[in-house]
């Protein structure tokens, strides 16, 4: 049976609390929510998403304090980013309570745990009297979902409710930062949080590990993931665009006032330069890329700063086989 599509927070928490999963809208993307202390509905999770179980999960609550519960040591640069940065685009790996299931946190010595800026899924949240473990709602490797549609299409009939939140607002996973080492902050995922604003926040200090091997620290740093099935191929930026025919199933995507508006098959995910609307569009560009069953596509790397630095490490990913 396909989900219910709703807005209404009371019936998400009424699902979360009988054990049922259900989407939920953040500012990053759609998270598949599951009672994070309910092992047999963290396992629902896994086999949704077809996730193994080695990849862990982050846990979610409406307040700092509330999140902070479950981890066991709280270092100082910890405390300045959380202070700084929630509720937003940003995840603390941290020592973990021992009451976390080791289901959600793999067998790790460390949790995840963050504090999402929407205010719908808050009040779920705070409706609740257990942290929400969610994962973003997509099959495993796939492109995270920025609308309730997206989860509608992928995952619909795995799921009970998904909390209709409108488009997120940034559109790119949040920026996961480990304390594993309290001494020796790293960086896991790139995302919706700039390197600039963390470094800004860490006085510099501030190691970046995305790349991963086969057991990597974060799964979101396989080399291979949020991909489409749409060839991509990458172009620098600056580099001239190659000229297309019409439906051949070659799609070009740019960036920046040099190339003019979107129009047939070339997509501008920012026709001013803007990159927080290039963020806000990459993945539902990639999903539609699929939709309309393109073959390949050239796409332009954006500049390396800001929120073109995240933009870029998915576009390699989902250009990777
Ligand atoms: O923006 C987001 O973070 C979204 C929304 C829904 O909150 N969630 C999300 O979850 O992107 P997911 O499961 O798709 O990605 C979480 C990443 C995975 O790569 C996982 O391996 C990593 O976080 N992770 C979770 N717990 C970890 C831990 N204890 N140590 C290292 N990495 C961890
Ligand atoms: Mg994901």
């Amino acid at each position: 049976m396909p989900a219910t599509t709703g807005t209404d927070p009371a019936a998400a928490a009424a699902h979360l609390v009988a054990g049922r999963l259900v989407a939920l809208p953040t500012e990053t993307v759609y998270g598949l929510g599951a009672n994070a202390l309910d092992e047999v509905a963290v396992s629902r999770v896994f086999a949704a998403k077809n996730r193994p179980s080695f990849d862990p999960l982050i846990i979610h609550q409406a307040t700092a304090d509330r999140i902070l519960a479950w981890v066991s040591e709280l270092p100082a640069g910890a405390r300045r980013l959380a202070e700084a940065l929630w509720p937003g685009p940003l995840t603390l790996v941290l020592p973990r309570h021992p009451a976390v299931p080791d289901l959600v946190t793999a067998g790790l010595p460390t949790v995840a745990v963050r504090v999402p800026d929407h205010e719908l899924t808050r009040a779920v949240l705070a409706a609740v009297d257990f942290p929400v473990a969610a994962p973003s709602a997509n099959p495993f490797g796939y492109v995270s979902p920025v609308t309730a549609g997206h989860v509608a299409d992928r995952l619909g009939d795995r799921l009970d409710y998904i909390l209709d939140g409108g488009a997120c607002r940034v559109g790119l996973e949040s920026t996961i930062v480990s304390f594993a080492d309290p001494a020796r902050p790293v960086v896991l995922r790139k995302g919706g949080t700039t390197l600039e604003e963390l470094r800004d926040l860490t006085g510099g200090e501030l190691a970046v590990m995305t790349h991963g091997s086969s057991r990597p620290a974060a799964p979101g740093m396989l080399s291979q993931h949020y991909a489409p099935a749409t060839r991509l191929e990458l172009i620098a930026p600056g580099q001239p665009l190659p000229v297309t025919e019409a439906g051949t199933g070659h799609a070009v995507v740019g960036f920046g006032p040099a190339h003019g508006p979107s129009r047939g098959d070339f997509v501008n995910l920012s026709a001013s330069g803007d990159l927080a609307e290039a963020a806000r569009g990459l993945f539902s560009l990639l999903r539609s890329l699929d939709d309309r069953a393109y073959r390949r596509a050239t796409v332009q790397l954006l500049p390396e700063r800001g929120l073109g630095v995240a933009i870029n490490d998915r576009l390699r990913r989902a250009a990777a086989r």
